[in-house]
C-alpha cells in the first residue's frame, strides 16, 4: 500500500516538474508583446532606433565611412551640396568667403552646406545641429553655440525659418562671428514687413544685401549682414 503511494507520488512530482519547465521555456522563449516591433514598413526599418524600451535584439554597427558612403553617394545629395556650393561660390565672388575664411553652418542638418563650404575652398569648416551627423556636421543647441566672441569669419544658417526662438538664434550668430565678419541667412521667400522683421532681430549688424535666390529648388530670400565693431 505505502509503496504503491510512494510510486504514485513520484510520479505526480515527475508531472509537476515537467509542467514547470514547460512553463519556464515558454516565459523564456517568449518575446513580451510590447517588443514586438509594431510595423515592417521597409522605409520604417530604415531607421534603427530601439522598437521600444526593452529591445535588446543586436543591431547592426554601420560604421560612419560606410554610412556617409551611402548617403553622399546619392543623387538627392549631390544635387543640394552643388545647389549650395553655387550659392557659397556667388558669396566667394562678392569677397565675403575665402580659402581662408572660418566658417559656421548652424542648423546643418546632414551637412550639405558643410560638405558645399569645403567643395568651394575653403578649409576650416564647421557645422551644427541638434542632432548630430559625424564627420561634417557636430552636436550643439543653435540658441546656445559652444563657440567663443568673434570665433568665425562668416556665419551661416539656412534653417533660420525653423528655429524655435529666431531672436535668441540670430543673437548666437552675431556673437560667434567676428567684428567685420558677415552672418548670412537664407529665409522663405520674403520682403517687406516680413523682411523688415528679420533685419530688427539682428541688433548688432548693419544690412549689406537682401536678393531672391533659388537654393536646393526652392524660392528663398538671402539675407547678409556685417557685425559693426560696437556691441
Ligand atoms: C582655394 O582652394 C581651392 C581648392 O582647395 C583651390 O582650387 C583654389 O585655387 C584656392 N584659391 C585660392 C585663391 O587660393
Ligand atoms: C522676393 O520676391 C518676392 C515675391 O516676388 C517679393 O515680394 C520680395 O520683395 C522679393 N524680395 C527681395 C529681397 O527682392
Amino acid at each position: 500500500m505505502e509503496r504503491h503511494v510512494q510510486t504514485l507520488l513520484n510520479k505526480l512530482s515527475v508531472v509537476c516538474i515537467t509542467i514547470a519547465t514547460i512553463i519556464f521555456l515558454f516565459l523564456i522563449l517568449q518575446t513580451p508583446q510590447t517588443c514586438i516591433p509594431t510595423t515592417t514598413h521597409p522605409r520604417v526599418r530604415l531607421l534603427r532606433f530601439p522598437k521600444s524600451s526593452c529591445d535588446s535584439s543586436r543591431r547592426d554597427y554601420v560604421p560612419f565611412s560606410k554610412k556617409n558612403e551611402r548617403l553622399w553617394s546619392t543623387r538627392d545629395w549631390k544635387k543640394k551640396v552643388n545647389s549650395y556650393a553655387q550659392f557659397f561660390r556667388s558669396l566667394r565672388d562678392q569677397r565675403l568667403l575665402s580659402n581662408h575664411s572660418k566658417v559656421l553652418c548652424v542648423s546643418a542638418g546632414a551637412g550639405h552646406e558643410v560638405a558645399a563650404v569645403s567643395e568651394v575652398g575653403a578649409r576650416d569648416v564647421t557645422g551644427v545641429e541638434l542632432v548630430e551627423s559625424p564627420p561634417l556636421v557636430s552636436r550643439a543647441d543653435p540658441h546656445n553655440l559652444p563657440f567663443f566672441y568673434g570665433a568665425f569669419d562668416l556665419v551661416f544658417s539656412a534653417h533660420l525659418d525653423e528655429a524655435l526662438f529666431p531672436a535668441r538664434f540670430v543673437a548666437e550668430m552675431e556673437r560667434t562671428v567676428r567684428v567685420r565678419g558677415v552672418c548670412v541667412v537664407v529665409v522663405e521667400e520674403c520682403g517687406g514687413d516680413e523682411m523688415r522683421g528679420i533685419l530688427r532681430m539682428f541688433k548688432h549688424s548693419v544690412f549689406v544685401s537682401a536678393k531672391n535666390v533659388t537654393l536646393i529648388g526652392l524660392r528663398m530670400t538671402q539675407i547678409i549682414m556685417r557685425n559693426r565693431n560696437s556691441s
